[in-house]
């Protein structure tokens, strides 16, 4: 992990907890990606080689971010359904990461969470509903129709559709409260931690540049992203996310409480796997729900080749008749 070099204007994650302490930031808004719940098992998406986007090769999809389109979804839903249920979040606990964000909460600085992920694992950590906005919607609530790893079907009046989970995908509308909150927390914001993501997807991309210069940024995360590093009060702490944010909570002087709310909300999540007799020990892996997938859907293309060649040949015969009455 490595921070930004100390120089006497430039803020540093100790400066920043030192204005903490002081009490010159009390309100601290987040912005969280995939990168935030790698250790706790979900792959995240643009990571090279352990990002799920590069093992959705067998697909043979046009477009990495297809599965999540809505339009393809419609016509091609197999590969989400796949993804699912390799990726949900279903016995996954929460990392310290997401104990940290808690932990602010506890301690009466956390202004606001605005989450890209749809695992569910902040408020798992202990984050209050009314703390977090699931930009992207949330798997809660999905298990039965995902688990089957098959296509679920809706028959509700004959129906026959492609059931969606409740995640929003692209080209969808992100929840009616977003453009609202956005503008009102980073308003009030003395501080914005932006943690696990890549900022490639608007428009929570565009969460770091609307905030006002005068507001330091604290990036934590594996590589800089978006526009961090532009501005004389950005923070950069580089590397693990877990590694960066238990670093924050030392200079808060607060690791060990972190270490107990991580503990804690661990053997929460353990005690409902429990009581839900929840035992996924022979989930499938990505990998075999991504060849299962492409299978299924190399004989459904098997059959549209049949019904195409056959087309081809009944067009070649129309044709030679064609051509043998023309002939006469
Ligand atoms: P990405 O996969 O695009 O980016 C994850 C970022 O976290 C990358 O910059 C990684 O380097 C970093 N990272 C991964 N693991 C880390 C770790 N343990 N510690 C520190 N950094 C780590 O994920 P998002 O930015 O969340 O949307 O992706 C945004 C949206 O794109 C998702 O919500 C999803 C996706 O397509 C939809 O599906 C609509």
């Amino acid at each position: 992990m490595s921070t930004t070099p100390s120089s006497p204007d430039k803020p540093t994650l100790s400066t920043i907890t030192a204005s903490i302490h002081r009490g010159a930031i009390k309100n601290i808004v987040v912005l969280v990606g995939a990168g935030l719940s790698t250790s706790s098992g979900l792959p995240d998406f643009r990571s090279p080689d352990t990002g799920l986007y590069a093992k959705l090769s067998a697909l043979a999809l046009p477009y990495p971010e297809a599965p999540f389109h809505i339009s393809y979804f419609n016509h091609t839903p197999e590969p989400f359904y796949a993804i699912a249920r390799a990726r949900h979040p279903m016995n996954a606990k929460p990392a310290v990461g997401h104990a940290f964000l808690a932990l602010l909460e506890r301690r009466g600085m956390l202004g606001y969470i605005f989450s890209q992920n749809v695992d569910g694992l902040e408020r798992d950590a202990g984050v209050s509903e009314e703390k977090v906005l699931n930009v992207h919607g949330s798997w809660k609530d999905q298990h039965c129709a995902i688990l089957s790893g098959t296509v679920p079907i809706c028959l509700k009046d004959g129906c026959g559709g492609n059931v969606k989970p409740d995640i929003v995908m692209f080209g969808e509308s992100l929840p009616g409260e977003f453009a609202g909150k956005e503008e009102e927390m980073l308003s009030q914001a003395d501080l914005l931690l932006v943690v696990g993501t890549s900022l490639k997807v608007a428009p929570l991309s565009e969460m770091p540049r609307k905030l006002p210069t005068h507001v330091p940024r604290v990036l934590v995360n594996r590589e800089i992203v978006g526009d961090f590093g532009s501005r004389e009060n950005d923070v950069l702490v580089l590397g693990d996310c877990d590694d960066g944010l238990r670093e924050f909570a030392r200079k808060l002087g607060l690791e060990e409480e972190l270490e107990i709310v991580w503990k804690d909300a661990v053997k929460r999540k353990e005690a409902e796997l429990e009581r839900d007799n929840w035992d996924d020990g022979n989930a499938p892996t990505l990998e075999e729900c991504v060849a299962s997938a492409a299978e299924k859907m190399n004989m459904r293309m098997g059959v549209s080749e049949g019904h195409r060649r056959m087309l081809q040949g009944h067009l070649a015969d129309k044709m030679a008749g064609i051509m043998a009455k023309r002939a006469q």
